[in-house]
């Protein structure tokens, strides 16, 4: 990706639909009988990585279009082999309907990747609560239950996907499981509405506890998935760092939560109209310090690009990452770009410069290249960005929307 920096974002974009609730609603239509249809959904190298899991299951899913259709009639497999799983962790979602399903589930053990290590003892702890026998055979999980029991399960931290794929495995549970120190990402929220759509009964979602009773079997149904707040957060940072103003179609400021909060902290003016979002930056930057936290804390997804919007803020910020023990990988490419960061433990104090530089840089992860985008845009001069890939994980067109708003930016073969 070339991007050439220095010109203000104007304009209006639209937010497309969120990956982290999408990945597990499409797995969660393997729990109904008939065929569902998911809408709004973005177009994602995840959710055609997701797609080919399901194709592997024996289960028809394809995209056309923003829509999702899923049908699970053929659902007879139960294995996700290590091909898949290793490009996408997200992958581990299938063992929670596959065990509510099937009565048994075999899915290779995620390995650690570029932010850290990624246990899933959260998420076999749950199913063991609810009757599974788990055993690990040569780097694969498998899980068997006769008829999962409804179960009171404390989660020692709350972990989006542990608490994702133990509420699926509970809908079709016998009896009733309550999940206490659950995640509360409007992520979870979106994917109980889906599954209260298909027939389930679930209370608390959004909370500290939730309440799952069983029911014997769910329906297809037809359900809009939520639009994706780390892409709209992306995009009114970058706003932000330019000096720029924006519409963002279908951007919803309940879900940003603290990230709006800290936004106009900075300076940034922020309201939500009939339509979605609109932002436009004040005079004055300030530093504002930030903690990743669970729900409703600040989210480890925007800590890069936080980060990035802080290189170029006047005074020093204090970024402290406790989600993911290795997720500072775009400090040094930061730096290159002549940012002043410096890592403490599991924070980086960030000294604002007056101005950053065009560089040759390099994405890492997903979060971390959308950082670099940012950063690229109000540098002076071109930025190359390798490694681009990562971004299409997670970001529909990114650059197609800001060219819409007004910068600088191509894609050229590698
Ligand atoms: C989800 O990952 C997201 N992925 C991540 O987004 C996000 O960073 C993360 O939640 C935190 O918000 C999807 O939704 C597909 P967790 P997940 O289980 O579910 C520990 C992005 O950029 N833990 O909530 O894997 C874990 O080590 C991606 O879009 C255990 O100890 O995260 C971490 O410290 C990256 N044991 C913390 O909990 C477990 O069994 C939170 O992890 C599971 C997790």
């Amino acid at each position: 990706m070339i991007v050439e920096g220095g010109r203000r974002l104007k304009g209006e974009a639209e937010i497309g639909g969120s990956k982290n609730a999408v990945l597990p609603i499409m797995v969660a239509a393997l729990l109904a009988k008939g065929a569902s249809v998911v809408r709004g959904t973005p177009r994602l190298r995840d959710v055609t990585t997701m797609i080919k899991v399901l194709e592997t299951l024996g289960v028809k899913a394809s995209q056309d279009g923003s829509d999702l259709h899923i049908d699970p009639k053929g659902l007879k497999k139960y294995e996700a082999p290590y091909d898949l799983v290793k490009t996408m962790r997200a992958s581990i979602y299938v063992m929670g309907p596959l065990l509510a399903r099937l009565g048994k589930a075999r899915v290779s053990m995620p390995g650690g990747c570029a932010i850290g290590q990624r246990p899933v003892d959260l998420h076999l702890k749950g199913f063991e609560a609810l009757g599974a026998k788990i055993a690990l055979k040569h780097g694969y999980i498998e899980a068997t239950a006769k008829k999962l029991k409804g179960a009171r399960i404390i989660f020692d931290k709350p972990s989006v996907g542990a608490t994702a794929n133990v509420m699926m495995a509970a809908c079709l549970a016998q009896g009733t499981t309550t999940l206490h120190n659950p995640a509360q990402e409007p992520e979870i929220v979106d994917l109980a509405g889906f599954l209260k759509r298909m027939g389930a009964r679930i209370h608390g979602e959004g909370s500290d506890c939730i309440e799952i009773i069983g029911v014997s079997s769910l329906q297809g149904c037809d359900y809009e998935v939520i639009p994706d707040r780390i892409e709209a957060a992306t995009l009114l940072v970058a706003a932000a760092i330019t000096g720029g103003s924006v519409s963002l179609r279908h951007g919803r400021l309940a879900d940003l939560g603290i990230v709006a909060e800290k936004l106009r902290e900075h300076g940034l003016d922020l309201v939500e109209t009939g339509r979605g979002l609109k932002a436009s930056m004040g005079k004055r930057r300030r530093p504002v310090h930030i903690t990743t936290m669970p729900h409703p804390g600040f989210p480890t997804d925007m800590q890069a690009q936080w980060m990035a919007l802080m290189a170029l803020t006047p005074g020093t910020t204090v970024v402290t990452e406790t989600i993911w023990e290795n997720r500072f990988m775009h400090v040094s490419e930061l730096d290159r770009m002549g940012a002043d960061i410096k890592i403490q433990g599991n924070s980086a104090v960030v000294s604002g410069v007056k101005k950053l530089f065009g560089a040759p840089v390099m994405a890492s992860d997903l979060r971390a290249s959308a950082a670099l985008v940012v950063a690229a845009l109000a540098a002076k001069g071109s930025t190359e960005i390798t490694r681009i890939y990562h971004l299409d994980r997670g970001y529909e067109r990114l650059e197609d929307k800001l060219s819409a708003l007004g910068a600088r930016i191509r894609r050229v073969p590698e």
